[in-house]
């Protein structure tokens, strides 16, 4: 089949070359030229692992092709919408302009095929009733229909949950009716639906619902096991034994249980305020509570200020070493990221912050400025009096306790990931915190002075 995928960033680029390894012919569009000549020229504008490979395979092999124009998409049959919904400048809202731009610009290209049958699918993660709205546009075109297909991917694992995710849902007008539109989007989706992936078919507003659901449920199951890290820090018990035992009740399952500097990036948090934004617009005042998962996420942040004040004093001039800029490992993402986040506080508080990240420097660099960065992670370690590791890169993970404490001026370590084993760098001399395992703050022995200072930390720079 022939196929458009209009907006080429994370998720339409990823869909794009994966549709091409399907087998398909597939036009990407975008309006970003730079965008489209690296992607055109095979290039992954973004870290995602697997993605360069599809990307070269479908350009290489003419399957894949990449356009600004709109008029280049006359020829296909099926239309992806991949474009962005960040949040509103100006409120906690979806923004929907680049969406509704982009179905502009495509019924002009679809008024001008004149009746010729068509699949508009929508991807992008909006407010329920969108795609309503959408479908009686695209209605005035004869032959034209849509369905709305959200996405599930994660960055870093995002192609494999493309070509083989754990669900397709479909959301269509009708779901009575709407058959055909059903076996057409089927034909896209062949070869990963014969292996078994189960499809879902139901209403616009069901299926506009599971996505926004789905990221409100995994943000407020970060944001328990950090509300729990809290208990653990003031009662002195430890967050990763109670996560591990909660989590083998197959009830509650272990999977994104852990506990630490909390969820950031392009997805969760912007999703959960549009989705609290969308409830209160249509009175619905139970989903409230997403707004104490969104504070219980950056209380965590403000944590790990209070921490380092607690084991520095005063940051003034303090050589501090960030590891990790990401808002997860295998990312260059750092949108909302609470790792430059907190480097950015650390900063605002006077210390001499050295931020290193395998993938993520070039976008650490543009929000924090080039002197704060540096790729090599022992020159980074170099002289630090305080280290805190924030994304939990397998590089950081597998530190070595002995050989870190060589580098460093002072052996000190905040693990904001609960990754390390702290009696192993205990045993190497490091003084250790870490999120919800911490010693209880009445029995630590703290400078009351620096109380009072650390506890006018607030506010995020980044
Ligand atoms: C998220 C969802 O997981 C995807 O299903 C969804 O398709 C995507 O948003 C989207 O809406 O496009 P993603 O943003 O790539 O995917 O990242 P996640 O793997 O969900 O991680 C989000 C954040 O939560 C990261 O900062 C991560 O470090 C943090 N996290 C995750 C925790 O703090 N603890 C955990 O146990 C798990």
């Amino acid at each position: 089949m022939t196929i458009s995928v209009i907006g080429v960033g994370y998720l339409g680029a990823v869909h794009a070359a994966s549709m091409a390894e399907l087998g398909h012919r597939v036009i990407g569009l975008d309006v970003d030229p730079q965008r489209i000549a690296s992607l055109q020229a095979g290039r992954a504008p973004f870290h995602e692992p697997g993605l360069p490979e599809l990307l070269r395979t479908g350009v290489d092999t003419g399957r894949l092709r990449f356009t600004t124009d709109y008029a280049d998409l006359a020829e296909a049959d099926v239309h992806f919408l991949g474009l962005g919904t960040p949040q509103r400048p100006d409120g906690p809202g979806a923004d929907l302009r680049f969406l509704h731009a982009a179905v502009d610009s495509l019924v002009d290209v679809l008024a001008a095929r004149g009746g010729a049958p068509t699949l508009v699918v929508g991807k992008s993660t909006v407010p329920a009733g969108t795609a309503r709205e959408i479908a009686a546009r695209l209605s005035a075109i004869n032959g034209v229909r849509l369905v709305w297909n959200p996405e599930f991917l994660r960055e870093g694992l995002a192609v494999q949950d493309t070509l083989a995710p754990d669900r397709i849902v479909y959301g269509v007008q009708d779901p009575e009716l709407d058959d055909h539109l059903v076996h057409l989007l089927d034909e896209v989706y062949r070869p990963i639906l014969e292996r078994g992936v189960p499809r879902l078919v139901m209403s616009f507003e069901s299926a506009e619902l599971v996505k926004s659901s789905a990221n409100a449920f995994l943000a407020t199951k970060i944001s328990f096991i950090n509300a729990i890290a809290e208990m653990c820090e003031v009662t002195g018990a430890d967050v990763t034994d109670v996560a591990r035992s909660i989590g083998m009740d197959e009830r509650i399952g272990s999977k994104f249980l852990r506990a630490g500097v909390g969820f950031g990036g392009g997805c969760l948090p912007k999703d959960i305020r549009a989705f609290l934004a969308s409830a209160e617009e249509h009175g619905v005042r139970s989903l409230a509570f997403l707004r104490e998962v969104d504070a219980i996420n950056t209380r965590r942040r403000t944590r790990v200020m209070e921490l380092a004040w607690d084991m520095l004093g005063d940051l003034t001039g303090r050589r501090i070493t960030v590891l990790g800029a990401a808002f997860k490992p295998d990312s260059d993402d750092v949108r909302d990221s609470p790792a430059l986040d907190i480097a950015g506080r650390l900063v605002a508080a006077g210390a001499r912050v050295t931020v290193t990240d395998p993938a993520a420097l070039g976008n650490a660099a543009a929000k924090l400025g080039e002197d704060v960065v540096e790729p090599d992670t022992a020159r980074a370690l170099h002289g630090a009096e305080l280290v805190v590791l924030l994304t939990e890169w397998e590089e950081y993970r597998h530190l070595d306790p002995w050989t870190t404490a060589a580098l460093v001026a002072v052996p000190r370590i905040i693990d904001g990931r609960n990754v390390l084993t702290p009696s192993d760098w205990r045993a190497a001399g490091w003084e250790v915190e870490a999120l919800g395992r911490s010693t209880p703050a009445d029995s630590r022995d703290v400078d009351p002075a620096s109380r009072g200072q650390r506890a006018t930390l607030v506010g995020s720079v980044t």
